[in-house]
């Protein structure tokens, strides 16, 4: 029987599997992902505190922190072996590593001006409860930005352009990544669940769900959620 989502398959993962993932998330195209991600994230937020919820090895925040080096960082990540990589990969950078579940963090109430995702909100086993966690360290009148790729897509449309993407790219690359990518889909919400699971949270009254493309790929959700006054 199916217990997890997938968030359980991470809290262990092993040091190896974390170094594959940041290898395969080095490729030309998936860091062009990262660098559109922060682009849009760096022209919603001043200065202030930033939080990336499922960091993975860390490149959104790298990328985040080339563009403003005031923006304090912090990255939440439930595996170790991920924290670890990130902590290596942005070593020269000032940034709060923590490794736990965003469904029950330590942060204080009203902390953050930012909070963002991507690629992980689809994986967490209580998205209503970890979306009540977000409102709880949100400041007032800030928002999140969830970055999340949905299933209700063209999946062949989706290979031709992954596939122009990974053009120059190494041999291993570009098999691995289209296949990783596509069975990544399979697994994620399609709009309409994350729009019903939203209603049942603070930010019912809210929220804006957008389709949007990201370096050539037009599978994404940004998922806006604002914690009002
Ligand atoms: C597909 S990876 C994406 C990593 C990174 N955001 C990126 O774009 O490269 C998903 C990440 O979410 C993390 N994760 C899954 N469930 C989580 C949870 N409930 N709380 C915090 N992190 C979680 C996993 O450990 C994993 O590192």
């Amino acid at each position: 029987m199916k217990t997890s989502r997938g968030e359980d398959s991470f809290v262990n993962l092993p040091a190896f599997a974390a170094k594959l993932y940041d290898s395969m998330m080095q490729s030309d195209a998936t860091q062009m992902q990262y660098k559109e991600i922060a682009q849009d994230l760096v022209s919603r937020i001043g200065n202030g505190r930033l939080l990336d919820i499922g960091t993975g090895p860390g490149h959104l925040l790298h990328e985040i922190h080339k563009l403003n080096p005031n923006i304090e960082l912090y990255g939440l990540d439930i595996s170790n072996s991920m924290v670890e990589q990130a902590s290596r990969n942005l070593a020269d950078i000032k940034v709060d590593l923590l490794c736990g579940n965003i469904r029950a963090t330590n942060y204080k109430s009203d902390y953050f001006d930012l909070i963002t995702c991507s690629g992980s909100f689809y994986l967490w086993d209580n998205p209503i409860e970890s979306l009540e966690e977000i409102h709880r360290i949100l400041k007032f009148g800030g928002a999140a930005y969830l970055y999340e790729t949905h299933r209700d897509i063209d999946k062949q449309k989706l290979w031709q352009k992954m596939k122009e993407n990974l053009k120059g790219d190494n041999l291993i690359r570009k098999f691995l990544a289209p296949r990783f990518f596509i069975k990544q889909i399979g697994m994620t919400y399609a709009k309409q669940e994350i729009i019903e699971i939203i209603a049942k949270t603070k930010f019912a009254n809210s929220s804006k769900i957008e389709e949007i493309t990201i370096f050539n790929l037009p599978v994404w959700l940004r998922v806006k959620l604002e914690k009002c006054a």
